[in-house]
């Protein structure tokens, strides 16, 4: 088990870019796309690693190492599936909680939304989809709600991964602002006033706040 960063650094940024792309290349969704332009030896690849972990020190600490046109660099890929944002980014914010400490991982997972997002824009003309929330059965019912939480104070718990017990629905309810709910490590979903988050029973997930967002969670179960 690799310690935290409590700070980010290079080294910290170059943790992370290991730690994301070994992930990347494991990942059915997305390491065709990567592969495709990369390649699949460790060889192919460290000319990337080497690329993006300048690009994000470049992004964060404002050094200047890294000189290319992500927009265009992701332009000029053949066509992927739109959805995959969402993969790359789940992978991203479980990487940036495993290698860093709460504080940093949020600096971090927020650039990575912002910038997904204007990357989507710039791709399909849309901001960043996910695919279809789980449902929440209709023989579920309400029992009860956390209080509301504002971003300051969510509970650490609630920002890590973390599972609801056996037969537990949960409903992320945002009231103000926007928060990053990532399903494992396989969806992220931006949840606002107008898009509730589904918490299926024993789910690993974990919320972020991208902005001063307020919610509640209300709890289900089946009364039978
Ligand atoms: C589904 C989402 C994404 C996919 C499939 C994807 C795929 C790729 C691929 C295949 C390359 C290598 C291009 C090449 O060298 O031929 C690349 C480069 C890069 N990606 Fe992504 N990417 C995604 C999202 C992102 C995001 C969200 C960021 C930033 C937060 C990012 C940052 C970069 C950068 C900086 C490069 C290097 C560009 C250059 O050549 O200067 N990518 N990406």
């Amino acid at each position: 088990m690799v310690e935290k960063y409590e700070t980010i650094s290079d080294d910290s940024l170059r943790h992370l870019v290991d730690s994301f792309y070994a992930c990347v290349r494991q990942d059915k969704g997305l390491a065709p796309v990567f592969e495709a332009s990369i390649g699949t030896t460790d060889e192919e690849w460290q000319p990337h690693l080497e690329l993006i972990s300048n690009f994000w020190s470049g992004v964060i600490l404002g050094k200047k190492g890294y000189d290319g046109n992500p927009l265009q660099a992701h332009r000029n890929l053949p066509s992927f599936d739109g959805l995959l944002f969402s993969r790359w980014l789940a992978i991203f914010a479980n990487t940036a909680l495993e290698t860093h400490a709460l504080v940093p991982a949020t600096v971090l997972i927020r650039k990575s939304v912002s910038i997904a997002d204007m990357m989507s824009r710039d791709l399909f003309g849309n901001s960043l989809n996910a695919p279809a929330m789980p449902a929440l059965p209709s023989s579920q019912q309400y029992y009860r709600s956390t209080p509301a939480f504002q971003a300051a104070g969510i509970p650490d718990a609630l920002r890590r991964a973390h599972k609801t017990a056996a037969g537990v629905f949960g409903r992320i309810v945002v009231s103000k602002g926007r928060l990053l709910y990532t399903i494992g490590r396989e969806q992220s979903h931006i949840l606002t006033t107008d898009n509730a988050g589904i918490i299926e029973p024993e789910s690993l997930h974990f919320v972020t706040p991208l902005d001063d967002a307020e919610f509640v969670v209300e709890f289900y179960k089946d009364p039978n």
